[in-house]
């Protein structure tokens, strides 16, 4: 049986033969930074210090070649092939609440936009010891429902409600936008209604709420990535946050918009909190990118994070123009939406909907 260690942590992980390098260190609850599981975002990497795996096909933009012939690797996309030894990649501050599954049903369905709904759901039942589900404020779940032929839909979408409403109110909430056609998001309203059963597994994700960072908090979401986003901000101004913490919430056109009467409530609240509406078309707020605001609002990022949430190009962009302008990459936290990946797939699981 392989043994993958981690001298810098003394740990000593016994996997299988072929495992995935991801799905071993979160089985044992290493803390490790991922987030689409499937070769694209490069938040998973991490350096074979010696051994070697087996490298399935990741994007080149996620592990450039330079870098895997330094020996980085995709943690996502590696399979064990023997003992191993890893070095992590800054990973001082992850949190790794332990991964559940959860049977809840569906409390209530909000439409908060257009075609956007916030979806609640009770959790009735937790695996493992009936503990609390914790999890850290910006992470995800993957949820499972039976669509109407009986067959398991799966999205992953991020908690946009915070770790205490989880942990004392039992509930959960989650921004959907609907497709129609969308395998999951379109049975909003009609599979997805008051009293169904929705199976959670999670918690995932590592761009979280670093608790313990003191400096201005900047949050830039698209679309229904203000999710994680309020949660973030949520979560941090109710710690007991002083610095600045900054949202921008990003939309399309104006039916799209939602969230100005909380974002307006937490502004009223917490005089260090401020927010913006930025409108593509103009035809509400302000006009333009959401992250073009961002940049052209903020001089500069000294002792700063920025968490980002919205699709790969807009999370991509504001991370490239945050590092020309010197903010360092382990104080960007994003999670990107990708599209999910077309039926026989196979591993990974199924990425966040952006439906
Ligand atoms: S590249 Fe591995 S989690 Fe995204």
């Amino acid at each position: 049986m392989p043994t993958i260690s981690i001298p810098a942590r003394a740990l000593q992980l016994a996997a299988h033969d072929d495992d995935n390098l991801l799905k071993v260190l979160r089985r044992h609850e290493v803390p490790i930074g991922y987030s689409c599981r499937r070769g694209e975002c490069g938040s998973c990497k991490c350096a074979i210090v010696s051994g070697s795996v087996a490298l399935d096909a990741c994007s080149e933009a996620a592990l450039p070649p330079a870098q895997r012939a330094q020996g980085l690797v995709l943690a996502c996309c590696a399979r064990v092939r023997g003992d191993v030894a890893l070095r992590l990649i800054d990973s001082d501050d992850y949190i790794a609440p332990p991964q559940r599954r959860l049977l809840t049903r569906v409390a209530a369905l909000e439409q908060l936009a257009s075609e956007v709904f916030a979806l609640r759901l009770h959790i009735d039942y937790v695996d493992r010891d009936g503990a609390p589900f914790v999890f850290a404020a910006g992470q995800y779940a993957s949820l499972q429902v039976r669509n109407a032929d009986g067959a398991w839909i799966a999205r992953d979408f991020s908690m946009a409600g915070t770790p205490v409403q989880a942990e004392y109110d039992d509930l959960l909430e989650f921004h959907i936008r609907r497709n129609p056609q969308g395998a999951f998001s379109g049975l909003l309203g009609s599979v997805l209604v008051p009293g169904a059963t929705v199976w959670v597994d999670g918690p995932h994700g590592s761009a979280h709420f670093r608790p313990r960072h003191a400096g201005a908090l900047y949050a830039v979401a698209a679309g229904t990535g203000l999710g994680p986003m309020l949660s973030i901000a949520r979560t941090a101004l109710d710690n007991g946050k002083l610095e600045p913490v900054r949202l921008y919430a990003g939309f399309r056109s104006a039916d799209e918009v939602y969230g100005v009467a909380e974002l307006d409530a937490l502004a009223r609240t917490f005089p260090q909190f401020a927010a913006q509406i930025v409108v593509e078309d103009g035809s509400l707020g302000r006009r333009g990118r959401v992250g073009d605001a961002l940049l052209a609002d903020t001089a500069a990022f000294v002792g700063a994070k920025v968490y980002l949430a919205g699709s790969p190009a807009m999370v991509d962009s504001v991370a490239a123009a945050l590092r020309a302008r010197g903010v360092a990459p382990g104080d960007v936290h994003a999670d990107a939406y990708y599209p999910p990946q077309a039926a026989g797939g196979g591993e990974p699981s199924p990425p966040r909907s952006i439906e």
